[in-house]
Order: C-alpha cells, then structure tokens, then sequence
C-alpha cells in the first residue's frame, strides 16, 4: 500500500492511474481510528473494481468544540495495519497545515444550505460547511471516479450529494449500510470513549429507534400524525436510561423536510448524549418494512 503525505503527490498517483493505467479510482474518506464500519465501505469500494484510495484526516474544521477535536482517537500505525490488509491500494493521510496553509483563515469554504440547516446542523453550527468543504478538497485533490460514505451519517451523506449536484463534481456517491455489533449499537469512533457502564446502555438507543419504527408500522394510515406521540415515548425510555437527547425525529428521506400525508420513504433520526459522548443513529421507515439506512 502506497502511503501519501503530500497533496500534490495524491493528484498525480491518481492521475498515473487514471489515464496511464486508466483504471478507476474508488475513494473513501475518512478520520482514521478505523472500525468494522469502515472496512465496509472499503469493501464496498474493493467490490467496485479498479484501485481503493482512504484517506484518513481529522479535518479541524468540522469540530465545533475543541475538546472534541482534541480527544478524537488518532490511531495511525494501527489504521495503516487495517487498510494494507483490506487489500487498499494508497493512504492518503496529510498535515493540517498542509491541506489548510492559511490555518482557520481558509479563504473559501463550501456552504450546502437546505439540507445541513436542520438536525445536526442546528446542534453543531458550522459543522457540515467544515465536512463539505474538506469533501470538495479531497475530490478535488483525489479526482475520484466514486466515493463511498456510510448511512450512519445519513444527513452527512445527503449534505455530500447535494454539493455534488450542486456543483457538478463528477464523482458517484455510493452509500453503504450501518454497521452494528451483536446488541445493535452503530460502529462509531466515539463508542471507545463511552465508559463500561455507558456502553452497556448505550443499545437502547438503536431499541428505541426500533420500537419506534414498528409503533409507526402498526398504523401507517395514522402517518404523521401520531409520529409525535411515539416519539415523546421514546424520548422519555431514552432519558430514563440516561441519555440527554439533543433530537430525536421522523423525516423524510429523500431531504429531511418535515412528513406530510402522502410521505411513504421516511427515516428516524437521533442523536444524543451519554456521558460526555454524543451518539447519533438513524432507521429507514417505509410503509411496511424496516429499509435500508440502518
Ligand atoms: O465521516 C467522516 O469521517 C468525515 O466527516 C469525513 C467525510 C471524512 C470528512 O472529514
């Protein structure tokens, strides 16, 4: 596995490949301290065909609380382990400075307005103009013919594929399912820093999107209108296993607007806190099945 510091240099490898070889280039990006999750989505990229370029950057600009920056498992020797024996071609994991040289001063940034407003962008402001703008970087240096993200960040991913239209990127948005452990909690970088305790309650996040969407499911001729009912019913089980929830909502898929009557592709969106650690999950719910983001 070739591994790549320089910005400059990852543009000519995927050149070299591009056009010399002309192969395509898959490419996922990520923030390192990688899991089960990730190697999905470099699975999904493998399966693809043509080269698998990661990325691994904890990209300062789409952390709002410097703590959280901060405390962000960096765990590079063990990622580069992963990724050599998930078959990746090239690494691509810059400095800071290199990739922002004017430091939090970067004078252009990308704003995706629409989808990033609600949700996570009305509790982390400024959050996803960070994730779209070190996106639009990394396509921009990588030249990617596809990208793979996960639906654990389903808002994430639609923040991506509305820049993409937006701006005419050619670059496919592949999207693969949540990864869970054996008790349903979503693979997440953050779960390590939940405590032991924490971590034998943190399940009941992904029970109670579960027990929500089948409430729904008894009476999908009842859709909206008692969606608030069984959410203010999860969001008390949620407080009385101690979470503090920040959201917990149905939306429509396809934009995260509000459910009218008629709406049939929907998902429940949480996020919350345990702890000091804030997890976020999602459930697809459509008339008559549990689907797809998961
Ligand atoms: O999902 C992530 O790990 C990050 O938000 C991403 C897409 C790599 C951008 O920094």
């Amino acid at each position: 596995m070739r591994i790549v510091r320089d910005p400059s240099q990852v543009t000519a490898l995927s050149r070299e490949w591009r056009f010399r070889d002309t192969t395509t280039l898959a490419f996922v990006p990520t923030m390192g301290n990688l899991h089960e999750g990730h190697l999905a989505l470099v699975r999904h990229a493998r399966e693809r065909g043509g080269r698998v370029l990661v990325s691994i950057f904890v990209n300062p600009l789409q952390f709002e609380r410097p703590d959280d920056l901060e405390l962000y498992p960096r765990t590079l020797e063990e990622d580069i382990r992963k990724l050599a024996a998930a078959g990746v071609d090239a690494l691509f994991c810059p400095e800071a400075a290199a990739m922002y040289p004017s430091g939090s001063l970067i004078p252009a940034r990308v704003v995706v307005s629409g989808v990033s407003e609600a949700l996570e962008g009305e509790y982390r402001p400024g959050h996803f103009d960070g994730v779209a703008t070190v996106v639009a970087k990394l396509f921009n240096l990588v030249q990617p013919d596809l990208a793979v993200f996960g639906e654990k960040d389903f808002q994430q991913l639609l923040v991506i594929r509305a820049m993409v239209e937006a701006l005419d990127f050619p670059v496919v948005i592949d999207a693969v399912p949540t990864v869970r452990e054996s008790d349903g909690l979503a693979l997440s970088s953050r779960n390590g820093r939940l405590s032991p305790h924490d971590r034998q309650r943190a399940p009941e996040l992904y029970r109670c999107l579960r027990d929500a969407a089948e409430a729904c499911l008894l009476e999908p001729d009842q859709w909206p209108g008692i969606f608030p009912e069984v959410l203010a019913r999860m969001e008390h089980r949620l407080e009385k296993a101690g979470f503090r929830t920040d959201y917990l909502r149905i939306r429509r898929a396809r934009d995260l607007g509000e459910p009218v009557a008629g709406d049939h592709d929907l998902i429940i969106v949480v996020a919350a806190w345990l702890g000091g650690v804030r997890l976020i999950d999602n459930l697809r719910l459509r008339h008559g099945k549990f689907a797809g983001a998961g």
